[in-house]
């Protein structure tokens, strides 16, 4: 589906559908007015007959009426103007792209006159209506006999002022890239392990790179792990059939010698948990556990597809966590690339394994920033819920750049600390490191331990296990965050460093 940005007088709009917010409270909006007056009255007549009121997301579909070109009108509810924050604008678009999924409609033209949304950041509006209309739309049938029947519709107009069209184009540049990435990050992350593998994964990010110029892809077999002295991130994999990978992308859309921004992802392909075995109970949700490498490929693809000026790496480390006999074992001591041992106390704790060798990697690229993203631990979805992802950094200039990206593409991450007095629980009596901490705070032991690998540069990490993916019934699937903020993160630093050169 396309979208296309639209001006004019919304009244003689030739369109199968006009979409038209009404406030709540009877005030109309310009383009409800508009249509009031080239009808005669006819939305007014509605309004005080009680027909539609304008609550939030509230919607009336209307044939063909006197006065005005579209062949049908959706009246929607804006709210009132005081609770237009953006989980009211993400439920008044779900609303549309309802309404969209249950027709015939090949083409429709939403005209909300940037009422729905909290601010007047045209910009922001545009982007956010583009990359949820197109989450809204996403069906997942690779792995169906019987694919999904492609929805009817084309092409999506948006209307603007004249004034906006600029701005509102640029959007959609931005959200169709970011959606396309989160589409990408949701496929990945739904495929089942037996497909999904750390080869599997590294084909795709071969793939990206035979897709653009800009992209260029390296992958580590075990043989070149070994060499290197990645022996954390080799013991995950042993108890599998399945060889580690270390995917390796560079995206150079900045200047040569300018310093790169790394996100690293964990990519366990499925984490059974190990010898450390998981309860059975929804065991199959593992196959989630690359959703972190998944939001890595998304993003990728969005940054590639938009262009930007800067220079990204986006590193994998891909394993499957299995027991078996070659399994590492409760009490087994590995060598980390960066040299320090770890006792791995529970097998489960793998996520850290993988990723503090790819850590370690990813010094010699002189990162600018490093990023990493993981469904690391259920301790983050104790802590907070689904909605949010878990933020640890000791870099207190990274901490906010990541939470303003994260508020901007509503794609948020909230803070916990990463105070040395959590340091110590990670001790143990026969290794440099333990990989677990106890019951206590595992969301940020689990950070803690990271950052023993991450001294060398500005580091944060983003714990996604409670965002990554939902657990419930038509809605199980992979979410495609945080593609959103890093994006947004990614687009952000590039507009500074474009205003640094200058
Ligand atoms: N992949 C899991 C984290 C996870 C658990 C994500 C549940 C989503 C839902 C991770 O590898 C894991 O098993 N973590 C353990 C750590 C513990 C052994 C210290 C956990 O969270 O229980
Ligand atoms: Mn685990
Ligand atoms: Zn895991």
């Amino acid at each position: 589906m396309d979208f296309e940005i639209v001006n004019g007088a919304v009244a003689s709009l030739e369109t199968e559908c006009l979409v038209i917010g009404i406030e709540d409270g009877a005030t109309l909006s310009p383009s409800a007015l508009a249509l009031d007056q080239a009808s005669q009255g006819y939305l007014s007549s509605l309004i005080n007959s009680g027909d539609i009121k304008g609550k939030t997301a509230e919607s009336l579909l209307l044939q063909k009426i006197n006065g005005v070109t579209a062949k049908r009108i959706l009246l929607i509810g804006l709210g009132k103007a005081d609770g237009r924050h953006d989980r009211n604008y993400k439920k008044i678009v779900t609303t549309i792209s309802a309404a969209i999924k249950s027709s015939n409609l090949t083409e429709a033209t939403i005209a909300l006159d940037g009422l729905a949304s909290k601010t007047d950041d045209t910009y922001r509006q545009v982007r956010h209506l583009t990359e949820w209309v197109t989450a809204d739309l996403y069906q997942y049938d690779q792995t169906k006999s019987k694919k999904a029947d492609p929805h009817a519709i084309q092409k999506l107009w948006i209307h603007l002022q004249e004034a906006d069209t600029e701005e509102g184009e640029g959007a959609l540049v931005d959200g169709t890239a970011i959606a396309n990435g989160m589409n990408v990050a949701r496929d990945l992350g739904n495929l089942p392990g037996n497909i999904c593998t750390p080869s599997y994964l590294a084909e795709q990010a071969i793939e990206l790179a035979n897709e653009y110029d800009s992209v260029t892809c390296e992958i580590l077999d075990e043989d070149a792990m070994e060499h290197l002295g990645m022996g954390s991130l080799l013991s995950v994999g042993h108890g599998s059939e399945q060889p580690s990978r270390l995917i390796v992308m560079k995206y150079n859309g900045g200047e040569t010698d300018a310093q790169p921004h790394v996100i690293v992802g964990k990519g366990v392909t499925f984490d059974t948990g190990g010898i450390s075995l998981k309860p059975g109970a929804k065991m199959d949700e593992m196959k989630f556990d690359m959703c972190g490498s998944a939001s890595v490929m998304g993003t990728m693809h969005a940054i590639a597809e938009m262009d930007l000026q800067i220079n990204v790496i986006g590193v994998i480390a891909a394993a499957e966590n299995m027991p078996g006999s070659k399994a590492t074992k409760p009490g087994d001591i590995v060598t980390t690339l960066s040299g320090q041992t770890v006792e791995i106390l529970n097998t489960d704790a793998e996520g850290r394994l993988v990723l503090c060798d790819a850590l370690t990697y990813v010094e010699r690229f002189n990162p600018k920033t490093v990023v990493d993203i993981a469904t690391l631990t259920g301790a983050v979805i104790v802590a907070l819920g689904n909605s949010v992802c878990g933020l640890l950094t000791n870099d207190e200039e990274l901490a906010s750049e990541l939470s303003i990206a994260g508020d901007y593409a509503n794609d948020r991450a909230w803070r916990l600390p990463l105070w040395d007095d959590y340091q110590e629980l990670l001790d143990s009596n026969f290794a440099d490191i333990a990989n677990i901490g106890g019951p206590a705070a595992g969301t940020i032991t689990a950070a803690c331990f990271l950052s023993r690998f991450t001294k060398s540069y500005r580091w944060a990490h983003l714990d996604i296990a409670g965002t990554a993916w939902n657990s419930a019934g038509k809605a199980k699937g992979a979410t495609g965050r945080c593609v959103p903020l890093l994006s947004q993160y990614l687009l952000n630093q590039a507009a500074d460093e474009m205003t640094d050169d200058e």
